[in-house]
């Protein structure tokens, strides 16, 4: 007898679709919006130029020209793909040069290069960990992170994101479940921007023989004076186990990787499945995240990182002094604040995030809209994000149209949240 249920069932009637038809229909759709041009501080979209708050292009080196350059020629010399996994005819000297830098950059023993972030997160966790192990991981970790833990079918005790009381109670019941326990963390959460408390965390997984895995995708390249990452801003940096990083954001390109120790990154090269079971990145976006690599790592690095943190602590402020509800830096006990690239204005329902994102749209502004289960329940946001490249008149006029689009937006929907 056949079967009466349609797997196809849900693509019909899921609450997203119905969510989605609504938006189409009101030309409220946040998501899928075209580019026509390179993701620089102003884009042309659909016809129109806007200024980016909505890119991870946090150095604005998808742009320069040694970027772009390593890309030709990575190019020329090897052709537009590899057509096949970096396990058997995927791998080129550029992989190598790259996996050998960043495991410089990371100050590790060994860092091994995916095809994407999403993958080195998948392929690490969903190899190291197993049924029988705990993973310990926060609520605002990215989805791959998830992803990748239920791949491995390792037990998986989330906790509220940022409670560290809830951090430890998981890792004590973690060491009662009986098998080895992993603790794993993004360095900068990536739609909120707040910074993981790193050495309170290192204290609590060495206080519980607990291994520690840092997501660095929005760190690596903006935090630390090295700008590798959250674990440097902290001083942290040997006492993580694993870091992990991409090359979508500051590295100007697409790709990710594993930093660690020479056993691991080892069994990960013969295993991990999402590293072997695909094509290896293609030579353009190896060179690229090279040539931006080396920019990050030469005396040019921290003047960049210190330019898009001044624009995002610049932008900050005017977003708080314009009476929105925006995501605050962490205080540092030395009375600093870390700020991060990220910029977060909190809206909280749906419905307001989408129909402010569209206001802004419409005043030539693109932002991002965070929903669930992008973010809490009620915790609808406009996620901004600054470049270095952004300069000041281009986040004065962004400010100048935030500013008329909360009055107009409040005069017909009342106050948003302060
Ligand atoms: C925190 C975090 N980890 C991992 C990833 C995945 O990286 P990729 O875009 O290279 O797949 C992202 C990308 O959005 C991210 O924000």
């Amino acid at each position: 007898m056949p079967t009466a249920i349609d797997v196809f069932e849900k693509a019909r009637t899921h609450e997203r679709i119905e969510q989605l038809r609504v938006a189409r229909e009101a030309d409220l759709l946040p998501y899928f919006r075209p580019l026509n041009s390179a993701a620089g501080p102003v884009v042309e979209m659909e016809g129109a130029e806007r200024i980016m708050l909505g890119s991870n292009n946090y150095l604005g080196l998808t742009g320069d020209p040694r970027v772009i350059q390593g890309a030709r020629d990575a190019l020329e010399r090897y052709g537009t793909g590899m057509t096949g996994s970096r396990f058997l005819n995927g791998t080129i000297d550029l992989h190598l040069d790259l996996e050998r830098e960043i495991a410089e950059w990371m100050g590790s023993e060994e860092a091994l290069v995916f095809t994407t972030g999403h993958q080195a997160n998948v392929g690490t966790l969903g190899t190291l960990l197993g049924p029988g192990d705990t993973v310990i991981a926060d609520s605002g970790d990215h989805a791959s992170i998830l992803d990748g833990c239920l791949l491995s079918r390792a037990k998986l005790r989330p906790f509220r994101h940022g409670r560290l009381d809830l951090l430890e109670k998981a890792l004590r019941r973690g060491v009662e479940d009986g098998g080895g326990v992993l603790v794993v963390v993004d360095g900068v959460f990536s739609m909120e921007g707040d910074i993981a408390p790193l050495p309170q965390i290192v204290e609590l997984c060495r206080a519980h023989g607990a291994r520690l895995m840092v997501d660095e995708a929005h760190a690596a390249g903006v935090l630390g004076a090295r700008a590798a990452g959250s674990c440097e801003l902290f001083g942290v940096e040997d006492r993580v186990d694993l870091r992990m990083g991409t090359f979508s954001k500051s590295l100007a390109s697409c790709g990710g990787f594993i930093a660690g120790p020479h056993d691991v990154i080892d069994f990960l090269r013969v295993q991990s499945r999402a590293f072997m079971f695909t094509a290896a990145a293609v030579p353009a976006a190896v060179g690229a995240a090279l040539a931006a690599l080396r920019i990050i790592r030469s005396d040019e690095g921290p003047a960049l990182c210190a330019k898009v943190l001044d624009n995002a602590r610049y932008l900050n402020r005017g977003l708080h002094e314009l009476g929105f509800h925006v995501v605050q830096p962490l205080e540092l006990p030395d009375g600093t604040s870390a700020v991060t690239a990220i910029v977060p204005v909190v809206v909280g329902d749906d419905w307001k995030a989408v129909m402010l994102w569209r206001a802004l749209y419409d005043a030539s502004v693109y932002v991002n809209v965070a929903l669930h289960p992008a973010v809490p329940p009620a915790g609808a946001l406009l996620r901004t994000s600054v470049m270095a490249t952004h300069d000041r008149a281009t986040l004065d006029l962004a400010l100048e149209r935030f500013a008329a689009v909360k009055r107009a937006f409040e005069a017909e929907h009342g106050p948003l949240p302060q």
